[in-house]
């Protein structure tokens, strides 16, 4: 017999009730298999292009390697060079792309210094400013290793001749032509080897084309994707094609979770970068294309009653980052039926939930709350709690649970 929405969370909340009736709240836990379904969609999503974990929407060493020992994954797409020559020392990875610039000399240095980590690491560049940093960092190393590097681009839309525009602001380089530029520029320097281009599409990957109750925005960030997906596979394929004739590259990183199906067609893209739908925040519920599974959730303690229909639980204000709206605060997910106030939201120290659901709450019991972004969870806790069925099988720690925090 076929089971509905309602009875599915009345299902989960008593699974999960039950698996951690041990535990104190607020604690955090990723359900793993609901993770690891994750992990086989996007697998299965990306249709055989291997998939480059972001670690920033992971954040947590023992999921990080459970995952890449999964067939379909490979590398790591680390957020800053510490992360990454942390990684690369313990162990996790030897194939690790730094997805962002980074300005930090010390770690510029000891990526030098270390044959391990510079055959391990790639820096991201996009300008010969860039360049100049890491020379400038190697010349203070005796005997430096070449620096691996790879060339991000942008893969922002532009119409409008340029007066209308969606996608991160990240790289200034657009073009073919500029593109070679910096590639002969990474070339022309002899303790720098070019491996490889990145191009990511936030304006697709991370923009839900289905946003709850905005049916003409909906219909907006369709149009703007389908145009943005065409413009984007020729400009790419292209300055793939030319950067190709300078040097050979190991790799062409593209895409994110809400474009693996896409990105990953493309013909001149060798892998994909993602993370985020292992744990499927609330913000990748808002895609046509695709559904996940939540597998990473935390619990507040109710800790008042303050009158019907509202209980209230004892902290939960952990807003995702990035443009602030609704649609980045934590939201309540079990048991069903509950929503946050609309003046207060999730607060510091205390979160009202509202709703006929709270009625049936006594104080000391355990609401759950879904993030509305995938990693930043983990810095709000020091370790995460795996639950398998009904019980808790492992409990791991956080980037930040290791005393890491990388920014
Ligand atoms: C360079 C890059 N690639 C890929 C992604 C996609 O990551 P995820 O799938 O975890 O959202 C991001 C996210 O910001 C990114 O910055």
């Amino acid at each position: 017999m076929a089971i509905n929405a309602d009875q599915r969370l009345a299902a989960a909340l008593s699974r999960l009730d039950s698996a951690t009736a041990h535990l104190e709240a607020p604690f955090a836990i990723v359900d793993l298999a609901a993770f690891h379904a994750n992990a086989a969609t996007m697998v299965s999503r990306a249709a055989g292009k291997p998939i480059r974990l972001a670690t920033k929407s992971v954040r947590c060493r023992h999921l990080i390697e459970q995952v890449l020992a999964l067939e379909g994954f490979r590398g790591v797409l680390a957020y800053t060079l510490p992360e990454a020559l942390w990684l690369a020392n313990l162990g996790t990875s030897d194939d690790i792309v730094v997805a962002y610039p980074t300005v930090n000399r010390s770690a510029l240095a000891a990526l030098a210094a270390d044959v391990l980590a510079a055959a391990s690491i790639a820096v991201m560049v996009d300008s010969t400013d860039h360049l100049d940093v890491i020379e400038k960092a190697m010349a203070g190393v005796a005997d430096p290793h070449p620096v691996r590097v790879a060339i991000d681009l942008d893969a922002g839309y532009e119409a409008l001749g340029g007066r209308f525009r969606a996608g991160a602001r990240r790289s200034p380089v657009r073009t073919p032509a500029t593109a070679g530029e910096l590639a002969r520029a990474v070339m022309s320097r002899p303790g720098l080897q070019l491996v490889g281009l990145m191009a990511y599409e936030s304006q697709i990957a991370g923009v839900g084309d289905n946003p709850p109750g905005r049916p003409l925005y909906a219909r907006a960030i369709r149009v703007m994707q389908h145009k943005s997906a065409a413009e984007l596979s020729e400009r790419r394929a292209a300055i793939v094609a030319a950067v190709r004739t300078l040097t050979p590259l190991e790799f062409v990183n593209g895409g994110g979770t809400g474009s693996l199906e896409g990105t990953s067609a493309e013909e001149a893209v060798t892998e994909i970068g993602a993370g985020s739908g292992l744990y499927h925040p609330t913000l990748f519920d808002a895609y046509r294309g695709f559904t996940g599974q939540p597998a990473a959730m935390f619990a507040l303690p109710v800790v008042r009653r303050p009158g019907p229909g509202v209980v209230t639980a004892l902290g939960g204000g952990y807003p995702a980052s990035g443009a602030s709206s609704p649609s980045r605060v934590p939201s309540p997910y079990l048991p069903g039926g509950l929503r946050l106030d609309r003046d207060e939201a999730a607060g510091e120290v205390q979160t009202p939930l509202l709703g006929p659901a709270a009625d049936n709450l006594r104080i000391g019991d355990k609401v759950w709350l879904r993030h509305a972004k995938a990693g930043e969870l983990c810095e709000r806790f020091n370790e995460l709690h795996l639950v398998d069925g009904s019980s808790v099988v492992a409990i791991v720690p956080t980037y930040r649970g290791e005393g890491q925090n990388f920014g």
